[in-house]
């Protein structure tokens, strides 16, 4: 029924394609919004977990998703996309085994481990290791699993780990702090585990909620959904699903934040505003109109100068992580001084040095970034340094004076699919070139102008 995983939609080819933006134009049009990846993510690593076919809707074609699809391939699944539509389909395990050159790609292929130890009581699943943003350990993922009656060793660079016995045992685990991932892995592996599995201090993102609908529909009898203590009586085996992955949130902050640094008015759809609750209202208490509308739609519209915020970082419902860096290129053209404290990654600022040479005034002790508005920031060369201060480089040249180049554009293609599309037809001047295709700045502002 489905084909075999050679037919992988592999998209992502031109690593050194840059982003060429020349700013002041206003947004104005309607963006839709995707199937979040970091919902999607956890879905598929569940798909490791029936031997019937989950068919997952809303699947964005993202290089991180793509990712995940070729490891799961590698460990068994067959997986066919047809346009959003993702089925997966694991009639059984052939390798246990994440390797370093998938994991060092995506960090969220840690999230096979819990799938894996719970089908096969088995993983051989290479450590992340630390990123751009921080160090990001995985002792939460590990200390859980060995809660469940794993035993596991880190050799060689590996998360060894086995079930004695091949089957988890339900048990109680407290997270020492909110992981999100922590927290899909363990309910992945809870489900397949015998008895009932009590997980307290779980995160309440609402992508973990997403994961606990599907794994419902897959028969798995689940409690708690959003709150901090989640029950699962593990079942003998998942049935198949066809689950629609919720909207991203991440996306839509993005855009809400380029709607408004260009003084714009854009609808977003496929997107609820209670999605996105302490960053309304930060915006909304800066100035900004930001309104739900029917049928899953948000207006978004902004004249005049975004006014100061001092905002942190946290769990849901507190502001994401996911969409400081964002912010800060907002904020960066205020109105005042603002605060933002970033309580999430200890190294989640990468973008400051980046949006200081396009002009921003922004200075950094310790987790705390102390930005001052200025009247305006000027277009030039900028680097990309993750997925989200990526786009907070794309945010701040659609409000630039003259030309912004952002390179290593890869890391946008992890999380956004079509930004200069989405962004060019709501008349943003914007363009992707591809490696080797001529861009110099005045040529490049000729052909786009013209
Ligand atoms: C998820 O990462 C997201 N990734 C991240 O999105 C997001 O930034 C992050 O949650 C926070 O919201 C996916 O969902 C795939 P954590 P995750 O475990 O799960 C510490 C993006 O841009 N910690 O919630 O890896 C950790 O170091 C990405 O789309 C431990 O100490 O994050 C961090 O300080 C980037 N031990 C904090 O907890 C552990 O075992 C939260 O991390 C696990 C985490």
């Amino acid at each position: 029924m489905l084909a075999s995983s050679c037919q992988l939609f592999i998209p992502f080819k031109n690593h050194m394609d840059k982003m060429l933006i020349v700013g002041g134009v206003p947004l104005r049009g309607t963006i839709p919004i995707n199937g979040a990846k970091n919902a999607a993510l956890p879905l598929m690593a569940l798909g490791l977990l029936s031997d019937q076919p989950l068919v997952l809707d809303n699947v964005p074609t993202l290089a991180d998703l793509t990712t995940m699809e070729l490891l799961l391939s590698e460990i068994g699944s067959v997986i066919k996309r047809v346009g959003k539509k993702v089925a997966i389909y694991t009639p059984s395990i052939k390798s246990f085994e994440a390797p370093y050159d998938i994991v060092r790609k995506m960090r969220a292929s840690i999230l096979v481990l819990g799938p894996l130890l719970a089908r096969c009581g088995r993983a051989h699943v290479s450590l992340p290791g630390g990123c751009a943003i921080g160090a990001r350990p995985v002792n939460f993922h590990i200390d859980g699993l060995r809660a469940l009656g794993a035993t596991i060793e880190i050799e060689n660079g590996y998360i060894c780990a086995n079930v004695p016995g091949g089957k988890l045992t339900g048990a109680e685990y407290t997270f020492p702090n909110i992981s999100v991932t922590g927290a899909e892995n363990m309910i992945l592996a809870a489900s397949l585990a015998r008895g009932e599995t009590c997980l307290k201090n779980v995160a309440i993102e609402p992508e973990i909620g997403d994961l606990l609908d599907c794994l419902q529909a897959m028969g798995v009898q689940v409690e708690g959904k959003g709150t901090p203590t989640v029950r699962i009586q593990g079942t003998e085996s998942l049935s198949g699903a066809f689950h629609k992955v919720m909207p991203d949130r991440i996306e839509a902050g993005t855009y809400i934040a380029a709607a408004i640094i260009t003084c714009g008015e854009v609808e977003l759809e496929n997107i609820n505003i209670s999605l996105l609750p302490t960053f309304v209202d930060a915006l909304r208490n800066a100035g900004a109109t930001i309104e739900p509308l029917e049928n899953d739609k948000i207006y978004v519209s902004m004249s005049g100068k975004i006014g100061p915020l001092s905002i942190e970082t946290s769990p849901f419902p507190g502001l994401a992580t996911d969409l400081q860096a964002q912010l800060m290129a907002l904020l960066s053209v205020s109105s005042g001084e603002s605060v933002i404290v970033e309580n999430i990654f200890e190294n989640r600022f990468m973008h400051v040095c980046e949006l200081a040479r396009m002009g921003a005034q922004i200075s950094v002790s310790g987790n705390r970034a102390h930005v001052t508005g200025v009247e305006h920031l000027s277009g030039t060369s900028v680097m990309a340094t993750d997925l989200r201060a990526s786009t907070s480089l794309v945010i701040a040249g659609l409000a630039a004076r003259g030309e912004t180049i952002v390179s290593r554009l890869y890391h946008i293609d992890r999380g956004y699919e079509s930004i200069e599309k989405k962004l060019s037809e709501c008349g943003a001047i914007i363009k992707r070139v591809r490696e080797g295709e001529a861009h110099t700045a005045s040529g490049t502002n000729k052909k786009i102008a013209g």
